[in-house]
């Protein structure tokens, strides 16, 4: 059904401009308490066995979306409703910003990817703040608040409007990610170099503990699937010596590797961070190393090419205690949650583990 939807509506539509259709068709049925309650018994049942925790927090399932689609934090419990058990918010700056202009969202459809130059298109910490403040959630669902640069910020004051966004969205965040890794805002990953990564990173754990100092809000850090395999292992370490909760692995990345022969070139040349199938091997490589370094002394959340339940699996396996994804959500439609709730179960239950905790990190454990 969603299938003929794409093909005959949205695949004519300009990438953008569908989504605003569809994340406006999600938020009105979640507004409606008779569709929403019917639509999340369809769309979202729940898989006792697949409840699990991750940096103190208690979630339905391992599964959640990604960073980008909610940027200002508008259809939360619509997300929800649809079978993400959690929702990561963002990326919000310090102060509001259009992004780049448009046209700055491209659809591979051959290769299921996207690319995309968004450039932090959103209303700022302030006014995303105050909605946060505002919301009456109705489902129960992990809210993540994902953070970066404004593009009009100095690189030498990126700490303090990283800052700004800590101090005023910390309040309204189950956890707190640290985006240093989005291709779009110029200079920013280098912001991932351990020498600017500490600063940065205590900086807002010290701005988080100032905003809520009744509860150890987690931080995350964001990291793209471009860094040599020696940055990657300096960003583990470096989190470990900071005690930071987790690190989410990874962003889109600038490569053009994975692609097929019948991407559309103009596509392909686009300028901006390439996320979706092509970007699965790296993702998982990535997650990989890390947990090789790490090992449960962070927590791993694992984004990058998950198009079904036998990929997020296999992040598990790799070392991920959560999942996330977003390019698959525009291929698979609403009913994408719901099959990978059904397979994630249906793996756990023919595998060797009592529990997804004792999965994770299995196949590097044993290859270790
Ligand atoms: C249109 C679009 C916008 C995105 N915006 C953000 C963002 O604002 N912040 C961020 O951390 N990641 C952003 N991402 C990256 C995703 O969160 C995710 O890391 C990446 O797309 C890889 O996952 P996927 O292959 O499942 O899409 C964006 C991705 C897309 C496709």
């Amino acid at each position: 059904m969603y299938h003929i939807l794409f093909t005959l509506l949205f695949r004519r539509m300009d990438p953008e401009r569908a989504h605003h259709l569809a994340f406006r068709w999600i938020r009105l049925v979640a507004r409606v308490p008779v569709l929403r309650t019917f639509a999340a018994a369809a769309l979202a049942p729940r898989h006792e066995e697949l409840r699990t925790e991750a940096f103190g927090l208690r979630l339905h399932s391992p599964f959640g979306l990604a960073a980008g689609f909610d940027k200002n934090a508008v259809g939360i419990d619509g997300l929800a409703m649809l079978g993400f058990d959690h929702v990561e918010i963002g990326t919000v700056t310090g102060e509001p910003q259009p992004g780049n202009p448009r046209k700055r969202l491209f659809r591979l459809v051959a290769d299921r990817a996207l690319i995309n130059r968004m450039g932090f298109n959103n209303d700022g910490s302030l006014a995303v703040a105050a909605r946060l403040a505002s919301r009456t959630p109705v489902f129960r669902t992990v809210v993540g608040v994902n953070i970066g640069k404004t593009k009009a910020v100095p690189e030498d004051e990126a700490v303090a409007d990283y800052v700004k966004s800590a101090e005023r969205l910390a309040p309204y965040a189950d956890y707190l990610v640290v985006n240093v890794s989005s291709p779009n805002t110029p200079g920013l990953r280098d912001l991932q170099a351990v020498d600017h990564l500490r600063p940065l990173l205590t900086a807002v754990r010290e701005a988080a503990d100032r905003a809520v100092p009744a509860r150890r809000v987690p931080l995350l850090v964001k990291i793209a699937p471009d860094l040599a395999d020696e940055d990657v292992d300096a960003v583990a370490d470096l989190a470990v010596e900071l005690g930071l909760d987790g690190i989410i692995a990874t962003n889109t990345t600038i490569a053009r590797a994975g692609l097929g022969l019948t991407s559309d070139p103009a596509a392909v040349n686009e300028t901006g961070g390439l996320s979706g199938a092509p970007l699965k091997a790296r993702s998982l490589e990535v997650l990989r190393r890390l947990y090789a370094r790490v090992g449960d002394r962070i927590t791993l959340v694992g984004v990058g090419g998950i198009e079904n339940a036998e990929d997020a699996w296999q992040r598990i396996l790799a070392g991920a205690t959560l999942v996330q994804g977003y390019s698959a959500f525009v291929y698979e439609g609403p009913l994408w949650g719901r099959a990978m709730h059904k397979g994630l179960a249906a793996r756990l239950r023919t595998s060797p583990y009592a529990t997804l905790a004792d999965a994770v990190g299995a196949d590097v454990r044993t290859t270790a």
